[in-house]
């Protein structure tokens, strides 16, 4: 099996640090919440972070500059980050259960990751939710999203130590994705993998399978952008820099479903893969898609591209 190539400075569909367009005259930097604080997330706030509701709204937006600080990604410049998307999956309550039950070695208890995590607000209602926190992971690019995760949930003691930061196409020894491959139980990978070019996502889906546990039953979930038609969309500026142009892909349910069975395959691993197109998960979604699309050079720019546009749910199960 071949291995995935290290990371270099800059594959086709990547975003790097020094891409980014820092400005806040952007239009995903929103100037109000959207309706994104559901009852979940007020109820995540108040009783996982301890903050009353009359003190959340001030606290959101104090947390989304410390995060825009780190990286402006638009996502946070949208309040992403508070959609508690991981918890409205199909399967999130097979999740909970496989992470409820005894591992098979009881000196290895069973352990979740949340990659490309931002700032880890599904691994938060996992936890929340019963999931003890010493099995809780999150990681992402971007180190300095660790301490606004924990100004934002007020939790540093209890996930200290639980965030890796790594880049998911860093196949070096010294990488601790690499270090940790085949002991996660369970893997989220919520709105990260629409993030690469079509060549990129063949690899990321390879680095992910090699993290997964080699245990029947444990899964990758997650969701993203899709497309009815595969097709390959340009992200430009006013995201990135002037002059710099990335491509992310948009796979159909089917091409996605084979691109994990090819790769499982070829690496000599059993899966059954699940994709479903899916209505949006949030009150409010609508209103962040919308702004996102229509000002968002990512978006495919003719209408045609837009309607075949769909949020894919999936799983991906060891067999
Ligand atoms: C759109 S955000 C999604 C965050 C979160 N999962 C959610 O659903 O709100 C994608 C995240 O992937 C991270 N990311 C991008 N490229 C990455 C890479 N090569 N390796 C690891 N993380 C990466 C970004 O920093 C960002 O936090």
């Amino acid at each position: 099996m071949a291995e995935p190539h290290p990371t270099g400075p800059g594959g086709p569909g990547r975003v790097h640090v020094h891409d980014a367009n820092n400005t806040k005259d952007v239009p995903w930097y929103i100037p109000i919440i959207p309706a994104l604080m559901s009852p979940p997330l007020i109820d995540l706030l108040e009783n996982y972070a301890g903050m009353p509701p009359s003190e959340q709204e001030a606290h959101l937006y104090r947390i989304r500059d410390l995060a825009w600080e780190v990286f402006p990604m638009p996502s946070v410049g949208l309040f992403w980050w508070l959609v508690l998307g991981l918890s409205t999956h199909p399967h999130y309550r097979q999740l909970i259960e496989l992470m409820k039950s005894p591992p098979t070695d009881p000196s290895h208890p069973r352990k979740f990751l949340d990659l490309g995590a931002c700032l880890g607000q599904d691994s938060r209602k996992l936890i929340h939710d019963g999931i003890p926190s010493s099995s809780v992971y999150a990681s992402d690019i971007f180190p300095g999203y660790e301490s606004v995760g924990h100004a934002l949930f007020n939790d540093a003691p209890t996930t200290h130590g639980h965030f890796i930061a790594a880049d998911i196409f860093d196949s070096s020894r010294s990488s601790p994705l690499v270090r940790s491959r085949g002991t996660w139980d369970a893997i989220s990978i919520f709105m990260f993998l629409h993030m690469f070019s079509r060549e990129d996502l063949l690899l990321a889906i390879r680095q992910v399978l090699l993290l997964l546990s080699a245990e029947p039953g444990s899964m990758i979930i997650g969701a993203q952008t899709s497309s009815t038609e595969d097709h390959e969309e340009v992200l430009s500026t006013p995201f990135l820099k002037e002059g710099v142009v990335r491509k992310v892909f948009r796979p159909s349910k089917e091409t996605f479903k084979q691109m994990w069975q090819e790769a499982a395959l070829d690496m000599g691993i059993g899966v059954k893969v699940w994709a479903e197109y899916r209505p949006r998960w949030e009150l409010g979604e609508t209103e962040v898609e919308q702004n996102y699309s229509e000002s968002h050079a990512m978006v495919a720019k003719d209408e045609e591209q837009r309607g075949k546009q769909r949020r894919m749910f999936f799983t991906v199960e060891r067999l």
